[in-house]
């Protein structure tokens, strides 16, 4: 089985290195401060990546969620933007393309993926139901959550083992799926959700055999199949390398494919394409008046729902790039040679290389760390300090306590370095590896972090924390030692 995730070019001399397949034409100039800087910035950020300035960072690698590079034709297509608060011209445009794209019939704009996610666990989410998913997503466990909903996570055994070459580790556990429904009635479950390239369990995608394989038990309990297709591109892009049966299909069709097997379907434009919004797509007529009323009240009229005709301009010609093999392999193809290097050399990082991000493994790279002292946070603020680059704690502090107080420790301790479409060259990608190295090399100069100020609901939005120790100066001190003045 293939699986990796590389552009198709192949070197005369046997390299596997990603290749840009676009020209640069704009730029923005990046700060690359001494570590001095960095490590005030970081105090004053409570040790959130979350908290920091660009104006402190390098490499911005916290997410892809609208940081995609814009395409020419998207940038020029704002130009025309028709604004109207009803029946908009570029409404229209976008509606085209998401029915060309989606293949859906009914479309609700909603400002952003999760406020399509608001919506939809509104309508249909009731006390005491139950989701089954492949894994959850932090906002949308919120709002299942507020609901009076229960997420089930049934991801596959192989899903949190860091390193695997299973080429879908994004895969429903079918088994399970049946055993859920057995134990919950399907009267409990208003739907299924699948998640393309799960966002947590390091950008993993789901088979098209999978999704199909859902579909056929969700249809026989009568049971509505939700896709998040916040990372939908990528996922096809996955399915089109490592499923035998796709390897000659368009990403076009294997797009129209993955969505026809939903009965309705969410997305992040922030994600799909590079700009603010999002959408909820169905050709279920009594779906879409269910949820109808509910854009209005809470995004904004149904011909822009809460996004700009600027941004919703550029969102209907990213919807047409996604579905083109160039554009879409760019952040997997990256992805797939941060992750090939840093395997090579022995850093823990979550394998096959997936979709959004390279995932380091917090546990595995700082093991003296107890996970009651948040190694992905740790980690984060320490690569953040000795080289200025921005990643995501994506373990225990984006998770939550139990009743008691208590935290909920996460499966995986990751730190995710995102790779968002065509904004990081190779040298910069460089880099980063050679600053990693550099910090698995020093490892146990890193300590662990505490809470200081802890908000109740999505705390690692703007939760604050503190070192256990002086690690922080410790670290700095030995970088300082050998790399001198060199930033
Ligand atoms: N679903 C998935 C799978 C996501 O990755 C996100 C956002 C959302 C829903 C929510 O969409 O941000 O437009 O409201 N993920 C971003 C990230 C925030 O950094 O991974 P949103």
């Amino acid at each position: 089985m293939k699986t990796n995730g590389t552009a198709p070019i192949k070197f005369y001399n046997g390299n596997q290195i990603p290749v840009e397949l676009h020209k640069v034409r704009i730029v923005q100039k990046l700060h690359l401060k001494p570590i001095e800087e960095r490590l005030t910035a970081i105090e004053k950020g409570g040790y959130n990546t979350f908290l920091l300035n660009t104006e402190d960072i390098f490499l911005d690698m916290l997410t892809d969620s609208g940081t995609n590079a814009m395409s020419d034709n998207q940038a020029s297509s704002m130009l025309r933007a028709d604004d109207a608060y009803s029946g908009s011209q570029s409404y229209y445009r976008m509606e085209n393309a998401l029915r060309e794209v989606f293949g859906k019939h009914y479309i609700l704009p909603a400002h952003q993926g999760r406020a399509a996610e608001n919506v939809i666990s509104k309508v249909f989410i009731k006390e005491g139901d139950v989701i089954p998913t492949n894994y959850h997503f932090t906002t949308t466990m919120a709002h299942i959550e507020i609901n009076g909903g229960k997420v089930l996570e049934i991801y596959t055994d192989e899903a949190i083992k860091i390193k695997s070459d299973h080429p879908f580790k994004g895969n429903i556990d079918i088994n399970r799926l049946k055993n859920v429904i057995k134990e919950y009635g399907a009267e409990k479950i208003p739907f299924i959700r699948l998640e393309a390239s799960t966002n947590l369990i390091g950008g993993q995608p789901f088979s098209m055999a999978n999704m199909r394989e859902v579909r056929e038990i969700a249809d026989k309990h009568n049971i509505m199949v939700v896709l998040d297709a916040s990372l939908i591109g990528e996922n096809a892009w996955f399915i089109k390398q490592r499923e035998e049966e796709f390897k000659n299909t368009h990403i076009k069709d294997i797009l129209l494919e993955m969505c026809a097997i939903s009965d309705l379907l969410y997305f992040s434009s922030r994600k799909v394409t590079s700009t603010r919004g999002g959408g909820i797509c169905t050709n279920d007529k009594d779906i879409y008046m269910k949820l109808r009323d509910l854009i209005p009240l809470y995004e904004g009229f149904l011909t822009y729902g809460g996004m700009s005709v600027r941004e919703i301009e550029a969102m209907a010609v990213g919807l047409y790039e996604t579905t083109d093999d160039t554009i879409i392999c760019q952040s997997p193809s990256f992805i797939n040679y941060a992750v090939n290097e840093l395997d090579k050399a022995g850093i823990p990082v979550v394998t096959p290389a997936g979709a959004l991000g390279c995932h380091v493994d917090a546990m595995g790279f700082l093991p003296h760390v107890p996970q009651e002292e948040y190694p992905a946070g740790a980690l984060a603020s320490a690569l953040f300090i000795i080289s200025g680059c921005r990643g995501m704690e994506r373990g225990t502090i984006s998770s939550v306590r139990d009743e008691n107080g208590k935290d909920i420790l996460a499966d995986m301790e990751l730190l995710r370095l995102a790779f968002p479409r065509r904004v990081f060259t190779l040298s910069q990608t460089m880099f980063l590896l050679d600053r990693l190295q550099w910090l698995y090399d020093n490892r146990g100069l890193v300590g662990g972090l505490k809470f200081v100020e802890e908000p109740p609901v999505l705390r690692f939005f703007m939760g604050r924390l503190a070192p256990v120790s002086d690690w922080p100066q410790k670290l700095a001190a030995k970088f300082k030692e050998d790399f001198g003045d060199s930033l």
